[in-house]
């Protein structure tokens, strides 16, 4: 059995086999290769996106979804522990796709499990599948995945996609410009682990003086939940707004992506700007997870 729980867990083999079949999914998204089995989507965490996507990509394939949105009526509300729900659950399914506030936690999921897990994102530590569907979004829009510069923007300390994209584009040649207040910094063990593989990064305040040479800019929004006091999300929460205005002297094929949900971090204005790509993203997540499903299950060659 082969879980992805944090991106590391591919090979740049694999990341490349991903988007290939991606690619083939989009191409030809009806495909019936996961007819007869059955996905366990245990939503402990709020999402929109990557519940609803998962559960698209498993309906287009031909599979059914079981699972839950919210423990408030499951035996999570009576007591039960996270272990013994995941026993219970991996009898019933071919794999469990699950998100889950505590870092970690799809990880123990993974190693007590019959079935393979995903892991939709686990606290403020990995987002695997958010991080495939950006680099087909990349890869689709810049043509290669090599030298890409990406600039970051936002919430770098607790924003989970941004450590998963790192990790994995860090396999193609890219420079990396990191733009986030002081509170919200990329975290040391991320940037250590680029200059142990000697990739260039830099750090600045000034989101003007960053967005020139980006190919990607990847926006994010500050992760309100994952802050223990109120008044330092209050203290940071707008403090880097992308608006049209700022996007005149970029690249003509800069593309803007973000993993969504956005709380005003791009101005809506930017929405209908040609660079604006963040909607788009959202559809390449289908065909991205129809694609990692089907290569875990062994579903497709
Ligand atoms: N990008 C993302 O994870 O969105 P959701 O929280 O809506 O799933």
């Amino acid at each position: 059995k082969k879980s992805l729980v944090s991106i590391t867990d591919f090979s740049c083999d694999e990341i490349l086999k991903i988007m290939d079949l991606a690619a083939r999914f989009e191409a030809d998204p009806h495909r019936q290769v996961l007819a007869g089995k059955v996905f366990a989507s245990l939503f402990f965490e709020p999402s929109t996106r990557t519940r609803l996507s998962f559960e698209s990509a498993i309906n287009r394939l031909g599979g059914r979804v079981i699972g839950f949105s919210g423990t408030s009526n499951t035996s999570v509300s009576k007591g039960e522990t996270f272990h013994d729900t995941i026993m219970t659950i991996s009898n019933y399914c071919d794999m469990i796709v699950m998100r889950h506030s505590i870092e970690g936690a799809a990880r123990y999921a993974s190693e007590i499990s019959r079935v393979p897990v995903v892991n939709a994102g686990d606290g403020a530590n990995q987002h695997p599948s958010q991080t495939l569907l950006d680099l087909y979004s990349i890869k689709k829009t810049q043509g290669t995945l090599e030298n890409i510069n990406i600039v970051m923007i936002g919430d770098l300390k607790y924003g989970r996609t941004v450590h998963s994209l790192l990790e994995a584009l860090s396999f193609f040649n890219p420079t990396f410009t990191f733009v986030a207040p002081d509170e919200l910094k990329m975290p040391d063990e991320y940037k250590l682990f680029l200059r142990g593989k000697g990739i260039p990064y830099t750090e600045t305040r000034s989101i003007e003086k960053a967005l020139g040479d980006a190919d990607i800019v990847y926006m994010t929004r500050v992760q309100r939940e994952r802050f223990s006091d109120p008044m330092e999300y209050e203290r940071v929460k707008n403090v880097y707004i992308l608006k049209n205005s700022m996007l005149e002297n970029t690249k003509p094929n800069m593309r803007i992506l973000h993993p969504l949900p956005r709380v005003g971090e791009i101005d809506t204005d930017v929405d209908g700007n040609p660079k604006a790509y963040y909607f788009k993203q959202t559809e390449n997540g289908v065909y991205t997870r129809m694609a990692i499903i089907s290569y875990l299950l062994g579903a497709v060659e």
